[in-house]
Formats: structure tokens, C-alpha cells, sequence
């Protein structure tokens, strides 16, 4: 009854929002691509923190430090996004649950539509079971990703994030902005493509000797395959034994751009997709390819989508070092 009663409010509520809806949809991409591109920052980092921001107002996930940062990043939109996701809040509150989005789904059944929800809680879960064991915590290609701030991560993990300088240099005058303590955090600015980041995390004090848990999400797709493979490669040769890498590969079709409209507009801040990962065959024999030829071993890993019609197109992987 609940239910019935929520979606009819709801369906009148979208009709009559819809003007609203539309122009929030414009601030939205007007904020995340045209003020990206004039900061020189990433647009991409962007479309997950507006993803991370809605899981934390529809009760996915409690995330207080996103938000915060939300609120001040320039390139953000908290009025935007209410235009655009109310009735939605609505429908939440009336019936008590995520009926139509955000919503989580399990890896099999997860389409492009839960991208963000999902891929965060199973990035999460592994993330949470490999900081009971890890004394060091490197974020790569961190964009405005919060999990260093918030309570996942424990005192005594020393904490690195890593992104290219201008995303890097925006988010730490808007982390100050936000009253959001991050003197415990170092940051390393760095170009995969074209430095050694690994030169540049040691002198900022990571130590090679100790066991580390690297979070590399949401970033395997821009870059090419060799970038890719140099990256793992370098990982495996600067770290300790036991350490882990938590990162997420997408399918051919996907980075081909056959499976979501836009990958056009991604060329406005220079985030092309490059790498992807045949998965139409046996997809865990492919990943396991990549991952074995720089001398490491699959541990967990979510296949999204395998049991949908479009199949795997996305890979949230545990790498053990
Ligand atoms: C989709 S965002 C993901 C951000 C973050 N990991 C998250 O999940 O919220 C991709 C991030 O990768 C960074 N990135 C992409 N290519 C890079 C490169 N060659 N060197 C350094 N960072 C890069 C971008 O600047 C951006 O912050």
C-alpha cells in the first residue's frame, strides 16, 4: 500500500518537477564539465563524488566527509542536484526504501545504472577486511574520494593520496575549506603516464617495507593498456609481501563507449577511456592474464553484471602482492 501510494505522488511530483529536473541536469553538467575544464581539473572525479554525495542523502552510505566537501568544491552543485533527484527523495520517504535510484544491487545483477553504488560498497568491503593488516594506505588517482577522512580508515594507517596536481591542488584548498582535517594525509602530485610515481611516494615517506593496502579506483579506464600494466608492475616492485591492491577494470565494450552515451564530452577535460578488458569470453581468465603477467595473484573479485543480458562490464578486483 505503501508502495503504490509513494510511486503515485511520485510520478505527479516528477511530472511537475520536470522543468526543475532539467535545469538542475544543466547546472549539474555545466558545474562538473565547463568549470572542471576551466580549472583544469578532472570531470570524472566529479560525476563520483555527486555519486557518493546522493548514497550518503538516500541512506546508501553514511559519508559526512563527502558531503562536506561537496558543499564547497566549486565544480559541485547541492542545488543542482535536489532539482534534479527530489521526487526520488521523495518517493524514499514515503515508502522507506530506494525504489527506482540510487540503488545497490549485488555484483551479478548490478547494471551501469548502480556503477557508482555498488562498485563503493564492494571497494569498501575489501578495503575494510585489508586495513586489519595493512600499515599504509595509498589512494591513486584519489580525485575528491574521501575514505581517508572518514571512519574506515584507522589511526595508526599512514595515508597518501596521489592524483594529478591541479585535481590534487583543488581539492586540498577545498578539504581546508570544508574544516576537513587532512594533516595526517600526504599528498603526491603525479602524472602516471608520464613520471615515476613511485619515486615520488617514497619521498614523501612511504616505505616499501611496509604492509599497504592501494586503493586504485575508477582509474585503470583512462589510461592506455601499457600504462596500465607499468603501473601494476611498479606496485609490485615497491611493495611489502602481504600488500594489496583494490582496483576496478572495465570491458571493451564499456571503454568503446557501446554501453553509455557521453564518452564524447569526456574528451572536454582529456579523460578519454583507454584501457578495457575482453570479458566476453571467460572473464576471469583475462583479468587473471593481466594480473598474473606482473607477478601477482587474483583474490576476490566482483564481476558486475555477469548475470545480466550485456554481461561483465566491470571488474572490482582484490590483487594480492
Ligand atoms: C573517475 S576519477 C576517480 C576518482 C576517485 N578514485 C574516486 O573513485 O572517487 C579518476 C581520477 O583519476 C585521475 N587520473 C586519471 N589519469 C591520471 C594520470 N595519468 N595520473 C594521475 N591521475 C590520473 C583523475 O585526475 C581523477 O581524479
Amino acid at each position: 500500500m505503501r508502495k503504490i501510494l509513494g510511486l503515485s505522488i511520485y510520478v505527479i511530483v516528477q511530472i511537475l518537477f520536470l522543468p526543475l529536473g532539467v535545469i538542475g541536469a544543466f547546472i549539474i553538467f555545466y558545474k562538473q564539465m565547463y568549470i572542471s575544464k576551466r580549472l583544469g581539473v578532472s570531470s570524472t572525479a566529479i560525476e563520483i563524488i555527486n555519486g557518493r554525495w546522493t548514497m550518503d542523502k538516500f541512506g546508501l552510505k553514511k559519508d559526512s566527509a563527502t558531503v562536506k566537501l561537496f558543499n564547497v568544491l566549486p565544480n559541485t552543485t547541492v542545488i543542482g542536484q535536489w532539482f534534479a533527484l527530489f521526487p526520488l527523495y521523495l518517493l524514499k520517504q514515503i515508502t522507506g526504501e530506494n525504489l527506482i535510484y540510487p540503488i545497490f544491487k549485488e555484483a551479478p545483477d548490478a547494471t551501469l545504472a548502480n556503477l557508482v553504488t555498488s562498485r563503493t560498497v564492494f571497494f569498501d568491503k575489501i578495503l575494510k577486511r585489508s586495513f586489519k593488516k595493512s600499515e599504509q594506505f595509498v589512494v591513486m588517482g584519489a580525485g575528491f574520494d574521501t575514505r581517508c577522512y572518514g571512519n574506515l580508515v584507522k589511526d595508526t594507517l599512514k595515508l597518501y593520496e596521489m592524483d594529478k596536481k591541479q585535481t590534487q591542488e583543488l581539492k586540498k584548498n577545498n578539504l581546508q575549506k570544508a574544516n576537513i582535517d587532512a594533516s595526517n594525509v600526504h599528498f603526491v602530485d603525479v602524472d602516471f603516464s608520464t613520471e615515476s610515481w613511485s619515486e615520488k611516494l617514497i619521498a614523501a615517506g612511504y616505505d616499501k617495507n611496509k604492509t599497504t593496502t592501494f586503493l586504485w579506483e575508477g582509474v585503470t579506464l583512462y589510461l592506455t593498456e601499457k600504462d596500465v600494466s607499468k603501473t601494476l608492475s611498479e606496485i609490485q616492485q615497491n611493495a611489502a609481501t602481504g600488500s594489496i591492491i583494490v582496483a576496478d577494470f572495465y570491458s571493451l565494450d564499456f571503454v568503446k563507449g557501446k554501453l553509455v552515451p557521453g564518452k564524447k564530452a569526456l574528451e572536454m577535460t582529456d579523460e578519454e577511456l583507454g584501457f578495457g578488458i575482453d570479458f566476453e569470453g571467460n572473464s576471469s581468465k583475462e583479468l587473471e592474464s593481466l594480473i598474473e603477467s606482473t607477478n601477482m595473484k587474483l583474490g576476490q573479485v566482483y564481476f558486475m553484471g555477469s548475470k545480466t543480458k550485456k554481461g561483465t562490464w566491470m571488474a572490482v578486483s582484490e590483487i594480492l602482492i
